[in-house]
């Protein structure tokens, strides 16, 4: 009897064949755009204390209150999963120093992350993000950079229908006096209101702005808007960044009606849509976050960043054909295919001796794994597109050029040498 299957868990994927090809694709893409504007990678742990999301991203935010894949060690401490990756790079910017260095910092990475979400086209438990964050700059140049960026990263990999909104969520202090005001108008109009809303006017009346709900988004349509009320600064910080997203000719439109599922953010905040994404429309997204490194213990910092997910970039995108990856993904070309004609286990050696030596010298080599016949190996060799094969016998071993047709005996130690030199011929 056989044992019963394992499979992947709900929310989660196998990247195989072509997809994986259009990630690495993705991946040289992103690591251009970015390196070329000054951001250098960083890969943090894939968990991290579980105050770190508590403090960072927020209390009463979904994420915090029912997304989070958190566990205990053995000594009792609650660790998770990373949700999203600015608040790891944050701790990682306190944790390392790096506010001695040349400012703004400016990352990226591409990691996994972790939420317990209900699993849905577009939505995964276990998704990747490309992201970039800046910290120690409070310039509005900052912020249309990273938004340019972003864009052009969702151009370059064909993302369509691609719809910017942005907006400006000003300082805690001014957003302190707003949610009273905001607060003030739900509690007016409760009745209308959706459950859910209802129970979160005290903690987060804000993201009544994000219901489906449509007797709330009556009531939502007279509620003040935070872009009305924001103090000089803030509003001629958000004039700034719209401005230099003009120069660099970036539609865009205001909607003061935007909101982050994160606590961290503070003046700008953005969203990238895309209409060939189903209700999970967002591509990318991101904003200010000029408290974040204080609160989690380090020195006063502004900070600005974004996330794009990979997996909506490739629903929404032409990277596989952009990759050009047939299915499975086009091979690395063959130089030298080392085949046996005679008792494996004597022969092995030599052939294995052959492959590490053509490896070393830069070409790409493969031997046969299969226990094929001499037949089923040539036949391998020429599925793949290999350029000779070098056939290993007792003895010596015969060079066959596969596209010349030609074959000649050589001596087992030279045939690296006669490959190469007919590669310089060519
Ligand atoms: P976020 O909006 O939560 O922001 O996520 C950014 C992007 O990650 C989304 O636009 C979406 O493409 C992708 N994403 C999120 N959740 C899932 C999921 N369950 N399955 C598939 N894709 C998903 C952040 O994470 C912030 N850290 C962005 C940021 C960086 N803000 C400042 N710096």
């Amino acid at each position: 009897m056989s044992e019963s299957r394992i499979k992947a868990p709900r929310g989660t994927f196998d990247v195989l064949g072509d997809q994986a090809g259009a990630r690495t694709e993705l991946e040289a893409r992103a690591r251009s755009i970015l390196e070329g504007a000054g951001y250098h990678r960083i890969e943090t742990p894939a968990f991290e204390a579980t105050e770190l999301f508590a403090r960072g991203v927020g209390e009463s935010t979904d994420i915090v209150r029912k997304e989070m894949f958190t566990f205990e060690d053995a000594a009792g401490r609650s660790l998770t999963l990373r949700p999203e990756g600015t608040a790891p790079v944050c701790r990682a910017y306190i944790e390392h120093g790096m506010h001695k260095r040349r400012q703004p910092v400016k990352l990226w990475y591409l990691s996994s992350f972790f939420r317990h979400e209900r699993a849905q086209a577009g939505r995964y438990r276990q998704f990747w993000q490309v992201g970039a964050e800046a910290l120690g700059s409070e310039d509005p140049a900052v912020d249309a950079e990273a938004i340019v960026l972003l864009a052009t990263l969702l151009a370059e990999t064909g993302v369509r229908g691609v719809r910017l909104r942005i907006s400006s969520l000003g300082s805690p202090e001014t957003r302190g006096e707003y949610r009273e005001r905001l607060q003030a108008h739900l509690r007016a109009h409760q009745d209308s209101l959706a459950e859910e809303v209802r129970e979160r006017i005290e903690a987060n009346p804000l993201r009544a702005f994000d219901s489906e709900h449509p007797d709330t988004r009556a009531v939502m349509e007279s509620a003040p808007r935070l872009l009305e009320h924001l103090s000089e600064a803030d509003a001629e910080h958000f004039a700034q960044v719209r401005e230099l997203l003009d120069v660099a000719n970036l539609a865009y439109e205001v909607d003061s009606t935007l909101v982050r599922g994160l606590d961290y953010y503070t003046r700008t905040v953005f969203e990238f849509t895309s209409d060939a994404l189903g209700a999970q429309s967002g591509v990318g997204g991101g904003g200010r976050y000029d408290r974040l490194v204080q609160q989690l213990g380090g020195p006063p910092t502004p900070g600005m960043g974004w996330a794009a997910g990979i997996e909506r970039i490739m629903l929404a995108g032409e990277l596989s054909e952009i990759g050009g990856a047939a299915k499975p993904a086009a091979p690395v070309p063959v130089e030298l295919f080392v085949a046996v004609d005679g008792p494996r286990d004597e022969l092995r050696g030599v052939a294995f001796g052959l492959l590490s030596e053509a490896r070393s010298a830069g070409l790409s080599a493969q031997m046969d794994l299969g226990g094929r016949s001499l037949k089923g190996q040539l036949g391998h060799a020429d599925a793949l597109g290999a350029r000779y094969v070098a056939i290993v016998a007792e003895g010596q071993a015969i060079l066959k050029d596969m596209q010349g047709g030609g074959q000649e005996p050589v001596a087992t130690n030279t045939v690296v040498h006669a490959v190469l030199r007919s590669h310089h011929a060519l």
